[in-house]
């Protein structure tokens, strides 16, 4: 019951984030939910910029806000994106720029949702990955430990 209802309620905050979603250029819209190992949740959206590559995306809002509330260790991370005219989202795949990032603080088991979830709001499906099957062979921090 607990990983459900956990990994439901991420999936709701990522989607609470995304309504935030600015995206004006794109007009796909991603949320982002971290949860820290404190039980916080911490939120983001993508926030697009007139000047393209300026852009960030949902992910690394969400985890920069923990980050720099203090909070570095992580629970799950959920990701719903999709286009903006729908309420609902499709399986977003995280982008590889915000993969490292994400690997820069988890370990490689760390569980990435990812949900398609209905104009209505009902999860219709949702895929599980490890932080190390999106990102394998990946470079860390343990490359520069001397
Ligand atoms: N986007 C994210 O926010 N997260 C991802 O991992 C995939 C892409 C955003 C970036 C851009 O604002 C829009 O989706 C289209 O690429």
């Amino acid at each position: 019951m607990e990983w459900k209802s956990e990994y439901e309620k991420l999936v709701n905050s990522a989607l609470e984030g995304r309504k935030n979603s600015y995206s004006p250029y794109s007009h796909f819209a991603v949320g982002a939910a971290v949860l820290g190992k404190t039980g916080e949740i911490f939120t983001g959206c993508n926030i697009e910029n007139a000047s393209y590559p300026v852009g960030i995306c949902a992910e690394r809002v969400a985890i920069s806000k923990a980050v720099s509330e203090g909070v570095r260790s992580f629970k799950a991370l959920a990701i719903a994106g999709g286009p903006d005219k729908n309420p609902g989202s499709d399986i977003c795949e995280p982008c590889g720029l915000c993969r490292q990032f994400i690997r820069e603080f988890v370990p490689a088991g760390f569980p990435i949702i990812l949900a398609k979830v209905s104009d209505e709001g009902e999860i219709e499906e949702k895929v599980v990955y490890s932080l190390e099957e999106l990102l394998p062979h990946s470079f860390g921090p343990d490359n520069l430990k001397g």
